[in-house]
C-alpha cells in the first residue's frame, strides 16, 4: 500500500486484540499493509503479538484501550490521531459472554455485559466518528463483530444475546446516517469460533448453584455450547471476512462466518418462530426439564 494521495497507507484500530479474533485480525491487517493499532485493555497480554510484529517488521503498534473506560478510549484515539492523523478502519471486536439463566443474573452483571459488548462499541465509535467524517481522513469503515446470536437467541446467554441484538440494531440504523459521509458500517456474524471465548466467559456463582431451579437447564446448555466450540471455526476465518469486507468497494452489510452460522441463519429465515423455538429446544436437549 502506498503512502500518498488516496493510496496512502490506511490506519486501522482493532479492539480486544489480546486473543482470539482481535489478535488474528490485527496480524492479518498489518500483514496486508494496514498501519494497525492492536488495542488491548491489558497491554501485558500482548507480548506475543508484539514479538511477531517485531520479527516480521509489521506496521503494527500495541495500544492500551479498555472499551468500558472513557478516558482510556479518549487517550488511545488521541494518540493515534497525533501519530498518524487519521483512522480509516475501526474493528469493534472486544466482548465476552455472560452465562446464566436470566433469573440467576443480577442487574449489575447484565449492565456490565452491556457496558463492554454494547456501550464499548458506542464509546469507541463516538470517539472515532468525528475523525472518520473529516474530509482529510479519506475513507472510513466500521466493522462491528456481532454474532449469530445477533439474530438467533439461545437460552442461558440472554444478556449476551441482548447485547448482540442491540448491536445489530445500532449498526443498521447508523449505517444510513454515515453513508452520506462515505463511511461504511459492516456486521460480522460468527458462529462458534475457537478462541478464548468460552474460557473468558463469565459464569456467576448463583448461576452455577445446584440449588438453582435452572441448574439442569444451565448444565445442558453449557454442555451444548461447549461441544459446539470443540469443532469451532478458526478465528482466522473471521479475520479473512473482515479483510474482505474492508477491502471491497461494495461490501455486503452482513458477513456470517462458519458453516454453523450460515446454516443457523438460513434455518431461522425459513422457519416460523414456533418451529425454530422447537428446533432449539431439541438441539439443546431441553425437552424433559421440569
Ligand atoms: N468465539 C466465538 O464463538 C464467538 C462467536 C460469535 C461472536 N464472537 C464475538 O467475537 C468477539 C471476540 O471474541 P473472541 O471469540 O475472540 O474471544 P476472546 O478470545 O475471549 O477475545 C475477547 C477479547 O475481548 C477483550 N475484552 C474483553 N473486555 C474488554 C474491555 N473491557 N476492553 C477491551 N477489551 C476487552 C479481551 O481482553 P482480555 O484478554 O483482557 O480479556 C479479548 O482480547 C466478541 O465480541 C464475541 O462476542 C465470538
Amino acid at each position: 500500500m502506498g503512502t500518498s494521495g488516496t493510496n496512502r497507507q490506511k490506519v486501522a484500530i482493532v479492539t480486544g486484540s489480546s486473543s482470539g479474533i482481535g489478535y488474528v485480525t490485527s496480524l492479518l491487517l498489518a500483514r496486508k499493509g494496514f498501519y494497525t493499532y492492536a488495542s488491548a485493555r491489558n497491554i501485558d497480554k500482548t507480548a506475543g503479538l508484539q514479538s511477531i510484529a517485531y520479527a516480521e517488521r509489521l506496521p503494527l503498534k500495541l495500544i492500551q484501550l479498555d472499551v468500558t473506560d472513557d478516558s482510556s478510549v479518549n487517550d488511545a484515539v488521541e494518540k493515534i490521531v497525533s501519530e498518524k492523523g487519521r483512522i480509516n478502519v475501526l474493528v469493534n471486536n472486544a466482548g465476552y459472554a455472560l452465562f446464566g439463566a436470566f433469573e440467576d443474573l443480577s442487574v449489575d452483571e447484565i449492565k456490565a455485559q452491556f457496558e463492554t459488548n454494547f456501550f464499548g462499541v458506542v464509546r469507541v465509535t463516538r470517539h472515532v466518528l468525528p475523525i472518520m467524517r473529516a474530509k482529510y481522513n479519506g475513507s472510513g469503515v466500521i466493522v462491528n463483530v456481532s454474532s449469530v446470536n445477533g439474530h438467533v437467541a439461545f437460552p442461558v446467554i440472554s444478556a449476551y444475546v441482548a447485547t448482540k441484538f442491540a448491536l445489530e440494531g445500532l449498526s443498521e440504523s447508523i449505517a444510513y446516517e454515515l453513508e452520506p459521509f462515505g463511511i461504511k458500517v459492516i456486521l460480522i456474524e460468527p458462529g462458534a469460533i475457537g478462541s478464548n471465548f468460552m474460557k473468558g466467559s463469565v459464569l456467576p456463582k448463583r448461576a452455577l448453584d445446584p440449588e438453582s431451579p435452572y441448574s439442569e437447564f444451565v448444565q445442558k446448555v453449557r454442555h451444548k455450547i461447549g461441544s459446539d466450540h470443540e469443532n469451532a471455526t478458526q478465528p482466522e476465518e473471521v479475520a479473512k471476512a473482515i479483510l474482505k469486507a474492508i477491502t471491497s468497494d461494495n461490501p455486503d452489510f452482513r458477513y456470517a462466518v462458519g458453516k454453523d452460522a450460515a446454516m443457523m441463519l438460513e434455518t431461522r429465515g425459513s422457519m416460523s418462530d414456533r418451529e425454530f423455538q422447537d428446533l432449539i429446544t431439541q438441539q439443546f436437549n431441553l425437552q424433559n426439564i421440569s
